[in-house]
């Protein structure tokens, strides 16, 4: 089960985070894809506020990881400065895969190995006219629940 969304500008990419995370659960994992400066940090700043998290969110890049309080834990993951998944596995990352929050994790399909088979995957690309493409593939029964509601509330594209 998959979906493709057209988002025109970056409100676009944090409003799709939002709604997003307004359907999350505790223990939900989000992998997000998508080469540099594609919108992976907008998407996760509104997943953030649909968590209900209420101060700033900042990339991750140079942190690996940051976690948030909402209406649960919300862990805000980036591996992009990682070597390799054994790297990963010595920070303990695994931990947040299985734990009891929601768990976000930026160029996440790097660390494919590691991850649980359940996962929400979205794929932003740049869109060849502007703004970005994204590709939100369920990994797993739970996700694709969620997929067929968030269809209900995002008008699709691309
Ligand atoms: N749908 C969009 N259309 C145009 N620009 C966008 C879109 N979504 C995000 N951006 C912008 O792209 C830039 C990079 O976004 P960012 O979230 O930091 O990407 P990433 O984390 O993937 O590197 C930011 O300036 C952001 O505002
Ligand atoms: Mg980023």
């Amino acid at each position: 089960m998959s979906m493709r969304v057209f988002l025109p500008d970056s409100n676009a990419t944090a409003e799709l985070g939002f709604k997003l995370g307004q359907l999350l659960a505790p223990g939900d994992l989000v992998v997000l894809a998508g080469e540099l400066g594609t919108g992976k940090t907008t998407l996760a700043q509104g997943l953030a506020r649909g968590l209900g998290v209420t101060g700033p969110v900042t990339s991750p890049t140079f942190t690996i990881i940051q976690e948030y309080q909402g209406r649960c834990p919300f862990n805000h993951l980036d591996v992009y400065r990682l070597e390799d998944p054994a790297s990963a596995r010595e920070l303990g990352l695994e931990e947040y895969f299985y734990g009891q929050g929601v768990t976000a994790i930026e160029w996440g399909e790097r660390l494919e190995e590691l991850l649980p088979c359940q996962h929400l995957r979205v794929e932003l690309e740049y869109s060849p006219g502007g703004g970005r493409l994204a590709t939100l593939t369920a990994n797993g029964q739970h996700y694709s629940g969620l997929l067929e509601e968030l269809k209900q509330s995002v008008s699709p594209g691309g």
